[in-house]
């Protein structure tokens, strides 16, 4: 007997639903008030587009598979790649910036453990077109405006935030060579989840010298961006990656934020395609997943063969966020709710019961009628099961004077009205 999902899946009752109507809506609601418009994409996607060349987890994650004419496809495990290439089919027809959002369902074939599933829904924020850290505080600054309507404030959750471009400079200034500074981030990204000690091997795997490994741990104890730039004064790199973090926290300031954010120079994300400023959203106590993450990607366009094109960017899954909030006991009270139950009282009374219904409807009601015959006791416990507000029984002693009975299901109070009169 097949008695659940495939593992990792989910099923979603109508009370899921209810939940996840909910969370759509309120991404909706907020990307809307920042001036972001909704696409999407196919949840199937050609092979290639994912599998970039890397020591990315991800690639090694696909549900990929071969289709009857023999094209190599997959579930799309992320929709970034897929923004890229509808924006790059467009050419220069799309006016810049470009802000889109979007709520794909992912899949990745992960290691299940609490927060990661291998199924998710993703929201999308994404900024084309724009060089100024402005837009990394335009998307930071929508997440946090959803966290903050969905009953979250200072002390639930901070964005961590750091730039790649700056952790580079702080390696080579350690001795790291560049070539090696991607593989180092993968390993970076794993920093919290695994134990140093299991860090540094993989660091000595990829052929780091025991002084090299030392020197990223240096860099990785460094707290602050003042602690970053006193390792940069005077050795002759370029502080650009520096000003532009500082311009990030600076931007957020002005929208109000700056008691949400802190620079942590380990977060460096999971995925390759990043290349400038990157963040992570965490509750305080670091007790779940990350909540959403995000950066700037200047390069990925043009490696799909699109022209050199500025892009940032955040994802934002539904799995941690419900867990959080379900543990603060703030997700809403979810109640069915249906303007009315119609109840015959028999058979005899079911066309005109039927004929109400439909009135209902027409004026705007959403009503449920009884569908089968069943004693008024069990028809009434189901519309009250239902989350009915009224009940309007057709019996036949009122409807001989051309009225129904209406209960109020909150107060329980009974009248008979005509049945014109009713909704
Ligand atoms: P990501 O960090 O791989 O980034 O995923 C973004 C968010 O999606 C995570 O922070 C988490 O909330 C959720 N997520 C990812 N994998 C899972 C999973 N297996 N189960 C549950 N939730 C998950 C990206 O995917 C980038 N494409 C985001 C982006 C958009 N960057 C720029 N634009």
């Amino acid at each position: 007997m097949i008695s659940g999902p495939p593992r990792g899946m989910r099923d979603f009752y109508p009370e899921d639903v209810r939940l996840r109507n909910w969370l759509f809506s309120l991404w909706r609601e907020v990307s809307e008030s920042f001036g972001f418009e909704e696409y999407d994409g196919p949840l199937v996607e050609s092979e290639e587009l994912f599998t970039r060349k890397s020591g990315e987890e991800i690639v090694g994650q696909l549900y990929n598979f071969e289709d009857k004419g023999g094209r190599r496809l997959a579930l799309r495990p992320e929709m970034t790649p897929t923004l890229a290439r509808m924006i790059i089919a467009k050419g220069t027809s799309l006016p810049r910036p470009i802000k889109w959002f979007s709520i794909p369902q992912c899949f990745r074939y992960e290691r299940m453990s609490r927060g990661r599933r291998r199924e998710h829904y993703q929201w999308n924020l994404d900024i084309v077109g724009v060089k100024e850290p402005s837009a990394e505080a335009e998307v930071i600054a929508a997440a946090v405006e959803f966290l903050k309507r969905a009953g979250l404030g200072k002390d639930d959750f901070k964005v961590f935030l750091s730039n790649r471009r700056l952790l580079a400079t702080l390696l080579r200034s350690k001795g790291l060579p560049d070539e090696k500074f991607a593989e180092v981030c993968v390993v970076i990204d794993k920093k919290g989840k695994v134990a140093e000690p299991a860090l540094k091997e993989m660091m000595e795997n990829l052929g780091l010298s025991a002084a090299m490994v030392d020197g990223v741990f240096e860099v990785l104890r460094v707290d602050s961006l003042e602690e970053a730039e006193g390792l940069l004064v005077g050795t002759n790199t370029s502080l650009e990656a520096l000003e532009e973090t500082k311009r990030v926290l600076e931007y957020l300031s002005y929208y109000g934020l700056a008691g949400f954010c802190r620079f942590d120079i380990s977060i460096v994300r999971g995925l390759l395609y990043y290349t400038g400023p990157v963040f992570e959203l965490f509750d305080v106590d670091r007790k779940f997943r990350a909540i959403c993450g995000g950066g700037r990607y200047d390069n990925l366009l043009e490696s799909y063969g699109g022209g050199k094109v500025t892009a940032v960017g955040l994802g934002f899954g539904d799995v941690v966020i419900s867990e959080i909030l379900a543990e603060k006991r703030l997700l809403p009270d979810f109640q069915k709710k249906i303007d009315f139950v119609v109840i015959p009282f028999s058979q005899q009374e079911r066309k005109v019961a039927m004929e109400l219904s439909q009135s209902l409807r027409t004026k705007g009601n959403n009503v449920s009628i009884t569908l089968d015959t069943r004693k008024l006791g069990k028809a009434l416990a189901g519309a009250d099961r239902a989350g009915a507000e009224k009940v309007a029984i057709v019996a036949p002693d009122e409807l001989a004077e051309g009225k129904v009975v209406l209960r109020d299901m909150r107060t329980g109070e009974e009248k008979a009205v005509p049945i014109g009169e009713v909704g």
